[in-house]
């Protein structure tokens, strides 16, 4: 049983006056989702999510002693610019944090930040961002203990960005991260996330997923305010009792391999999620006419070919066609002559599943 406690540094063996350090995280794309909250960042249900390869949060951490410790500073950059309109919820994340991370307030940081996705995109950054930041600070923590292990290291990274983001807690390893207590995993915890503890089928190696940016604007409902809506909504809990249910369908796909059934559990799930939003109060349509467009698209194209080409969504109105890399040929030259046309400027972003943060 994981406990947070497990998660309070009480002791630093080294000395450090100043450094510096570089971290990538990725995104990544849930398949069965989280939405809905209880405090301190705990997921209602379970979710499970592909990391990606390509869309990813690269963040410089650097750090100098200070000679007083009474409260945080730090300084935020974007693209080495400052970004003062960020800092309340950096704020807010060292505050959370501060227990589990003792040096935080004997430091200055300055924390510099560049996504590798377009500016813009209605891509959510959230997730690579805090699981960038959180990785960054661990490895500060690992040179004031330089005896922590791996495993601590990446399970409090992962811990520490749950409370930055809860879906940066899946963005921390890869390559598809289990996040929430569940009865089929062991180690599955509502702290942090875990790698899918089973062997994955080959199906799923270097597994596709095209992003089609339908509406490159900022999200309309922010996912906390979204996450807020499962309060006291008519369906919640038969909704967390469905995402047990899927994950468990789930768990056995990703093992046996069998599309046909990823197929339904992935867009079931991903249409449940905006279910969720038209029937809260006050209620919302995250997708617009071309994400409705596209689905209908992938629909046809499925039935006609056969090919196991899928959609998922997150909490707007971009679309992930998600496929397995041997139908690559065929399914781009779909995506580039029947779904293009739907993209706000024809753009979209070719991903694929990655393996988590790394030190660069
Ligand atoms: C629809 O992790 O962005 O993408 O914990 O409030 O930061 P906060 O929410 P966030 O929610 C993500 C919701 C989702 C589904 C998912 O990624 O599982």
């Amino acid at each position: 049983m994981s406990s947070e406690s497990q998660f309070i540094s009480k002791k630093y063996i080294q000395e450090l006056t100043e450094g510096s350090i570089t971290v990538s995280a990725p995104s990544n794309i849930a398949l069965v989702k989280y939405w809905g909250k209880k405090q301190h960042q705990i997921p209602a249900n379970p979710s499970i999510s592909f990391t990606l390869s390509h869309c990813k949060t690269v963040t410089t951490l650097a750090f100098a002693k200070k000679t007083q410790s009474d409260s945080f500073s730090f300084d935020l950059l974007f693209e080495g610019k400052p970004k003062e309109d960020f800092k309340p919820k950096i704020q807010k994340f060292f505050e959370r944090i501060e227990t589990y991370m003792p040096f935080l307030k004997n430091y200055h940081f300055t924390i510099d930040t560049k996504n590798t996705f377009p500016h813009s995109s209605g891509i959510a950054s959230s997730a690579s961002g805090m699981a960038a930041l959180s990785v960054a600070l661990m490895h500060v923590e690992k040179q004031l203990d330089p005896e922590m292990d791996d495993g601590h290291f990446y399970q409090k990274a992962s811990f520490l960005a749950r409370l930055g983001s809860g879906s940066a807690c899946r963005s921390v390893k890869g390559s598809v991260v289990i996040w929430g207590n569940h009865a089929d995993f062991s180690e599955s915890s509502d702290f942090y996330g875990v790698a899918f503890p089973f062997e994955i089928h080959p199906n799923f190696k270097n597994y596709q997923d095209t992003i089609l940016l339908v509406d490159k604007g900022k999200k309309e409902v922010s996912s906390t305010v979204g996450h807020d809506l499962m309060h006291g909504h008519p369906f919640a809990a038969q909704r967390f009792l469905q995402a047990h249910d899927n994950l468990h369908r789930l768990c056995a796909v990703m093992q046996n391999g069998n599309l046909t059934d990823f197929v339904s559990i992935v867009e079931s799930e991903a249409l449940t999620l905006h279910a969720m939003m038209m029937t809260s109060m006050p209620y919302f349509i995250l997708m617009k006419p071309n994400t409705l467009e596209i689905i209908n698209h992938i629909w046809k194209f499925r039935k006609e070919t056969g090919i196991p080409v899928c959609f998922t969504l997150d909490a707007g109105a971009n679309v992930h066609v998600l496929y397995p890399e041997n139908v690559s040929v065929e399914v781009l030259a779909f995506i580039k002559s029947n779904l293009v046309g739907y993209c706000e400027n024809g753009q979209y972003i070719c991903d694929a599943i990655g393996h988590g943060a790394e030190l660069i």
